[in-house]
């Protein structure tokens, strides 16, 4: 078995398996270098070619056990036929989606067109993971949980506090829960689909998991998270999947209980201490340094590592950052945290 789905299913090696959130992205020169040659970053996402070489670049420099698909969780509302785009710094856009809106129009036939070309990124990922001898990586495939695709869909762009998703769920539980609901049926089709082409982990981001009430956790967190995972797990039964409720706090153990996943990826802010004592008594967990930690480098870095080994490191445990890798990231700092993370004994 590959080192993170050992990990994953209990048990451990001598060694902790690593990838890293966002690891194929702006902070390689590769990556850039192969970016600058399209002018959408969807134009990328869709080019299998491209997106399959991006997605090993990571793999290939720091030899990362996880090869996480490239691609974005905002392809779900673009293959439902809202306009998305990716405006240089400033984040998605997206035609905002208000109360009222007629969802009969969000399409199911551009939805398998889409899924489509990204299952032949994973195709063609699995066959250079072959063709070049990394036969201990395993493919990750991914989605926006619905409450954060929805947070997106929604508010239309980036947001502090997504007022406008949050008092539509307060307003009118039944008409956004509607909207939920296609959401949540697109995800687990676009799941089935990349488990089909070669996916053998999935993780479910739920990045705005952290800015939602207890009651409205249970219904848009919990509720979906338990529905994606029962279906998945109909059809592929063996296929563990990640949870990342990014902010929830001491949610995290109710999301743990009820969620249906296999493992609980950990944000910075979970402490390493209660995490080893309360969660990974219960499962296995995955995170959760800073990545301004990884970006500041030196002594902090160090001392930040030996800390989440302490208390994490026996395991069941997969290192991983606690969010996505910031783009202005040394490609040095990621060397040592690797070296580091190597050096470390189970
Ligand atoms: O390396 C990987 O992890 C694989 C690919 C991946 C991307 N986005 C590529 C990307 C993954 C797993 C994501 C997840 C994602 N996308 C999340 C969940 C995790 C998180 O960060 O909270 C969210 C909320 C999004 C939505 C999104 N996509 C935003 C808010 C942005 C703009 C901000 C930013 O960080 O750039 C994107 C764009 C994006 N997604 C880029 C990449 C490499 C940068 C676009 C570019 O290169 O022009």
């Amino acid at each position: 078995m590959k080192p993170i789905v050992t990990a994953l299913a209990g048990r451990m090696g001598d060694a902790v398996p690593l990838w890293l959130m966002r690891q194929a992205g702006r902070y390689l020169p590769e990556y850039r270098e192969v970016r600058s040659q399209y002018a959408g970053f969807l134009d990328l996402v869709y080019d299998p070619v491209a997106a399959a070489e991006i997605t090993m670049q990571p793999v290939r420099r720091f030899g990362m056990d996880g090869a996480i698909l490239f691609s974005d969780i905002l392809v779900v509302p673009d293959a439902l036929g809202q306009k998305v785009s990716f405006e240089e710094g400033q984040g998605p856009r997206l035609e905002p989606l208000r109360p009222g809106t007629d969802l009969a129009r969000l399409d199911r036939v551009r939805t398998r067109e889409r899924f489509s070309s990204i299952c032949e990124t994973i195709d063609l990922v699995q066959g250079k993971l072959a063709s070049e001898g990394m036969d201990n990586t395993a493919l990750i495939g991914f989605a926006g949980s619905p409450w954060t695709v929805a947070c997106y869909m929604v508010e239309g762009s980036g947001s502090r506090d997504f007022l406008q998703t949050r008092l539509w769920a307060y307003r009118d539980p039944d008409g956004f829960g509607e909207l939920m609901r296609v959401i949540e049926d697109a995800t687990v089709e676009y799941l089935c689909l990349q488990i089909e082409a070669g996916a053998e982990i999935i993780q479910l981001f739920d990045s705005w998991a952290g800015i939602l009430d207890s009651t409205q956790f249970g219904l848009w967190v919990i509720g979906p998270t338990r529905r994606i995972c029962d279906s998945v797990r109909r059809l592929y039964p063996e296929v563990p999947i990640i949870g990342f409720p990014k902010g929830s706090g001491h949610l995290a153990v109710k999301y743990m209980q009820e969620a249906g996943v296999t493992a609980l990826s950990l944000d910075a802010g979970t402490p390493v201490r209660w995490a080893a004592n309360v969660l990974q008594q219960t499962m296995p967990v995955q995170g959760n340094l800073d990545p301004l930690c990884l970006l500041a480098g030196g002594d902090a870095l160090i001392l930040e590592l030996e800390n989440i080994f302490a208390h994490l490191g026996r395991g069941p445990f997969v290192f991983n950052l606690g969010h996505g890798i910031h783009k202005d990231t040394p490609l040095e700092h990621v060397e040592l945290l690797v070296e580091v993370v190597r050096s470390w004994k189970v």
